[in-house]
């Protein structure tokens, strides 16, 4: 084994993927009950046993050691856990991390919003599959709509974030018919709105037919979009279009017609301390466990390392997407 000081700072997978980012789940939990998401929302795999806030820290500082400068906070639903400021404050004091992420539902948001920039969020998701009230109820089984809608918009206007991104599961005969408006809502505010295919995740009810991939709701936005120059080789897996003059952004995240798994620079940690290398394949590496058994952050790196060496952690890049994977997204984090 290399000695520790000779390692690269940076994580880096068997296939040449360096790994800068770390997606962290703090809850299974969630205050919606989205269709394409909750299901049921009956799995006895799903435990309420989530790490504490010492461990989340703790191992949010080992893979700032590793090189990861960009953790996004994650669910479930993460506005659940009560200590999500603190969370947030005290990962932006580590050294090497820059950006902060939030993926949430939107709900509880707004009046969290300025605690949580004030503590060092920059990057922030919120879900919203509809502009339409009706819609909302029927897709999250909530009253939510205005909540929501009202968060974005002031994360819009207080001017912490870029843009804000809004995810939109397209879903035929759901929402499809409003691509083209929800569009033009996002092109005129400082807002990137991401379409993501509809995937068969554990308990989203998918059937194909439900399916509207990047080119049919490309179709159905009927607009001359641009590309975003530069945008094809950033990390991650949205490409971004625009119109000229227009302050927001179209993207998309196409896991069933486009494969960027060349681009994958993240790793996922599920709320009870598993590390996943990949949300398709089903090997995860129990770091809770490692952390009660560990005492040194050094060692804890080094296995971390060898873990992500492992053959069968991470999917090689040039593989098609998997018919038949079924991730549970409130676990492993949406
Ligand atoms: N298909 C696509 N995206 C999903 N998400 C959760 N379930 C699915 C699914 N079946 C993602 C969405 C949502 C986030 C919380 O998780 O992006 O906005």
């Amino acid at each position: 084994m290399i000695p520790l000081n000779n390692q690269p700072k940076t994580l880096i997978d068997p296939m040449g993927r360096s790994i800068t980012y770390l997606r962290v789940s703090l809850t299974a939990k969630c205050n919606l009950r989205c269709s394409y998401c909750y299901g049921t929302g009956k799995d006895n795999s799903i435990s309420s046993d989530h790490l504490s806030t010492t461990d989340v820290i703790r191992l949010i500082e080992v893979f700032a050691s590793l090189g990861i400068n960009k953790i996004r906070f994650t669910g479930g639903e993460p506005l659940m856990r009560r200590d999500i400021v603190d969370l947030v404050r005290r990962t932006a004091k580590m050294e090497g991390i820059n950006q902060i992420g939030l993926t949430t539902n939107g709900l509880v948001l707004e009046p969290l919003l300025p605690s949580l920039i004030e503590a060092g969020l920059n990057c922030l998701n919120i879900s919203l599959d509809t502009l339409k009230r009706e819609t909302f109820r029927q897709i999250t089984g909530s009253d939510g709509f205005d909540r929501v809608y009202s968060a974005i918009i002031s994360a819009e206007e207080c001017g912490t974030f870029k843009r804000v991104k809004v995810n939109t599961v397209v879903m035929r005969g759901i929402n499809d018919e409003e691509v083209r408006q929800f569009t033009l809502w996002a092109l005129e505010r400082r807002i990137d709105l991401r379409f993501i295919e509809f995937m068969p995740t554990q308990q989203s009810g998918w059937d194909k037919s439900r399916l509207v991939n990047e080119d049919m709701i490309k179709d159905l936005i009927g607009l001359d979009l641009e590309p975003v120059k530069g945008n094809d080789n950033s990390p991650g897996p949205a490409s971004s279009y625009t119109l000229p003059g227009a302050p927001g952004r179209i993207s998309f995240i196409s896991t069933i017609s486009h494969n960027f798994c060349g681009r994958c620079n993240r790793l996922r940690l599920t709320s009870t301390g598993q590390l996943v290398g990949c949300l398709f394949l089903n090997q995860p590496a129990d770091l809770k466990k490692m952390l009660a058994e560990v005492d040194d952050i050094k060692d804890i790196a080094e296995q971390i390392r060898d873990i992500v060496a492992r053959p069968g952690f991470r999917r090689p890049p040039q593989e098609l997407p998997v018919i038949g994977f079924n991730p549970f997204m409130r676990k492993v984090g949406g």
